[in-house]
C-alpha cells in the first residue's frame, strides 16, 4: 500500500482535538501518515465546531482558502469532520463544492473507506450517531504534542439539553468509556514520558461505567452490581494511582453533578490538580431555568462554597453567556455579582449565539439586540480581567509547583508551565527540563500569567515517588 500524507486541522473544544488524534490513528492503520504541513497532504481533514455562529463562519472562511489548493491539485481530497459535519450533513457538500467527505463524530472508523470512495470518484458521507462508540481501544496518535501533557476522552456525547446548546445534536447521547482502557491509555502515556493527562467529557461528573449498557438501566442493577460500577470519583482514583508524578486534570464539570466524592478524591491525591472548570453560564435563576441548566444561583454558590471548604486554594474557572433570550439588565447584573462573589481565576465568556434546532431556537425569541449582548459581554470581560489581575497579584511572593510544558511564547530562554490552579507560569530555564516539576517563587503577575524564578525541584512529589518505589 503506497504511503499517503494526511493533514488534520482542528477547531472547537478539547474533545475535538482529542478526536483528531483518534482519526490520525485510524488513518495511519490504512497507510495515511500525519504531516504537519498542509502543502504535503494528499488528504486534508478539517475537524469542525458548531458551538457558535462565528465558529462556523471561521471554518467557512478556511474552506474558501482551501479552494485554491484544490484547484491547483485536483487529486487533493478535502474532508469535513466533527460537529459542523454532523449538523449540516449533505447540505455542507452542496454549499462547499470542494468538500469530498463528510464524517460525523461517531463515524471515524469509517473514514478510510469514505476516503477510498472518493479515490474511486464519488463523494462520501457518514453522519450516523452511535449509542456505543467510544473508540475505547484505539491508541490516539499524538499530534502537535509537547510530549508532556495529553488529553484522554473518557466519555462522548451529552444528555443534558441545555436550551442554548448544539452539542447534544452534534455529538449524540452520552456514553462512558470502559475504565480499564482509560487507565491503560494513561499508563502508556506515562511510560512514554508524559506527565499530565486531562480526562475529557462534556460532563465528566456524569461518567458511569457498569458494563456498557445505557445509563437508565443502572437503577435496575442489584446493590452488589451497583457497588462494582465505576463513577467519576472512582475513575479519578484509578488514574491517579498510576503514579504520584502523573498529574491529573479533568474538564468539564457540571454544577448539578459534581459530588463531594470527587472533591475528596482531589484532596486524597496530591497529583489530582486543585482546579475545577465549573461553568455557571448566568448568575440569574430565571435565566438559568430558561437555559435548562437544572440548577439556580443559590445551588451554584453552594457548590463553590463546598469546593472552597473541602479544597482550600482550588482554582475555579467559569463559562458565561451574555444576552440570552429575554435577559434583562438586572439579570445581567446578577451575572456580574455572581462573578464578583465567586472570584473565578479566569473565565471563557461569550455572547449568546442562536443555534438552529436547539430548544432555545424553537421556543424563545433571540430578542436581546446584538449591541446590548456585546456591551454586556464587555462588562463581563472587564470584571473578570480585574478579578484575574487581583488574584494573580495575590500570588506574588508565594511558591507554586509548575510542570514544565514548553518554551515560553515570548522567549526561548524561559519555560512555560502551569501551576495546580491551571494558571500559566513563566520562569528562566536554568538547568530545568521539559517534564520537570519545579517550585517557582512568583515575583510578578499579569492578568493571565505569573512570572518568577525557580527555587528547586518539587520535593513533595519527589518524596511521594520515593515512597512509592519503596512499597
Ligand atoms: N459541556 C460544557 C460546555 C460545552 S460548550 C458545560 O456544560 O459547561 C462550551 C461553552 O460554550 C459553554 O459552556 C457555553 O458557555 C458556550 N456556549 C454553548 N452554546 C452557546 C451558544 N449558543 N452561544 C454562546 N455560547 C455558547
Ligand atoms: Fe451543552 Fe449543556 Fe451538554 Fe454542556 S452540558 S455540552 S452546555 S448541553
Ligand atoms: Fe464545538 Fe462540537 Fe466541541 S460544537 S465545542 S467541537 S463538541
Amino acid at each position: 500500500m503506497a504511503q499517503k500524507n494526511l493533514y488534520i486541522e482542528s477547531y472547537g473544544c478539547a474533545m475535538n482535538f482529542s478526536d483528531s488524534e483518534v482519526v490520525a490513528s485510524i488513518m495511519a492503520e490504512h497507510g495515511y501518515q500525519s504531516t504537519p504541513d498542509e502543502s504535503d497532504a494528499d488528504v486534508i481533514l478539517i475537524n469542525t465546531c458548531s458551538i457558535r455562529d462565528n465558529a462556523e463562519q471561521k471554518i467557512r472562511h478556511r474552506l474558501k482558502q482551501l479552494r485554491g489548493r484544490k484547484e491547483r491539485n485536483n487529486e487533493l481530497i478535502v474532508g469535513v469532520l466533527g460537529c459542523m459535519a454532523e449538523r449540516l450533513r449533505d447540505q455542507l457538500m452542496e454549499e462547499e463544492k470542494l468538500v469530498d467527505v463528510v464524517a460525523g463524530p461517531d463515524a471515524y472508523r469509517d473514514l478510510p473507506k469514505l476516503v477510498g470512495e472518493v479515490v474511486d470518484g464519488n463523494k462520501a458521507i457518514n453522519v450516523l450517531l452511535s449509542l456505543e462508540e467510544t473508540y475505547a481501544e484505539i491508541t490516539p496518535t499524538r499530534l502537535n504534542s509537547n510530549g508532556v501533557t495529553a488529553f484522554i476522552s473518557i466519555m462522548r456525547g451529552c444528555d443534558n439539553m441545555c436550551s442554548f446548546c448544539v452539542v447534544p445534536f452534534t455529538r449524540g447521547r452520552e456514553r462512558s468509556r470502559e475504565p480499564e482502557t482509560i487507565v491503560r491509555e494513561a499508563r502508556e502515556l506515562f511510560e512514554a514520558g508524559f506527565k499530565e493527562v486531562t480526562l475529557l467529557g462534556q460532563n465528566v461528573d456524569s461518567y458511569l461505567w457498569f458494563g456498557g449498557g445505557p445509563k437508565k438501566e443502572f437503577g435496575k442493577l442489584s446493590e452488589e452490581q451497583k457497588s462494582e460500577a465505576v463513577d467519576f470519583a472512582k475513575l479519578l482514583r484509578m488514574v491517579a494511582d498510576i503514579s504520584p508524578s502523573l498529574r491529573i486534570r479533568f474538564s468539564t464539570s457540571h454544577p448539578k453533578d459534581i459530588t463531594d466524592d470527587v472533591l475528596y478524591a482531589m484532596m486524597d491525591y496530591p497529583n489530582i490538580c486543585n482546579y475545577i472548570h465549573l461553568p455557571a453560564q448566568s448568575g440569574n435563576s430565571r435565566i438559568l431555568g430558561k437555559m435548562n441548566r437544572t440548577y439556580d444561583r443559590e445551588w451554584y454558590m453552594e457548590k463553590v462554597r463546598r469546593i472552597r471548604e473541602i479544597i482550600p486554594d482550588c482554582g475555579i474557572s467559569c463559562d458565561i453567556i451574555t444576552g440570552f433570550c429575554t435577559e434583562t439588565e438586572e439579570e445581567h447584573q446578577d451575572t456580574l455579582s455572581l462573578m464578583e462573589w465567586s472570584q473565578f481565576d479566569f473565565s471563557y465568556m461569550y455572547y449568546y449565539s442562536e443555534r438552529p434546532g436547539t430548544l432555545a431556537a424553537r421556543k424563545y425569541a433571540d430578542d436581546v439586540p446584538l449591541e446590548i449582548k456585546k456591551r454586556r459581554l464587555t462588562e463581563v470581560i472587564d470584571l473578570q480581567n480585574e478579578i484575574s489581575k487581583k488574584k494573580n497579584a495575590a500570588r506574588v511572593g508565594s511558591v507554586v509547583t509548575v510542570l514544565v510544558e514548553n518554551d515560553s511564547k515570548r522567549s526561548d530562554q524561559d519555560w512555560m508551565g502551569k501551576c495546580d490552579q491551571h494558571i500559566v507560569v513563566i520562569f528562566p530555564k536554568e538547568h530545568y527540563k521539559k517534564g520537570d516539576y519545579v517550585d517557582v517563587l512568583i515575583e510578578q503577575s499579569t492578568t493571565t500569567s505569573l512570572i518568577g524564578k525557580a527555587v528547586g525541584y518539587n520535593n513533595v512529589l519527589k518524596e511521594k515517588v520515593a515512597q512509592n518505589a519503596e512499597l
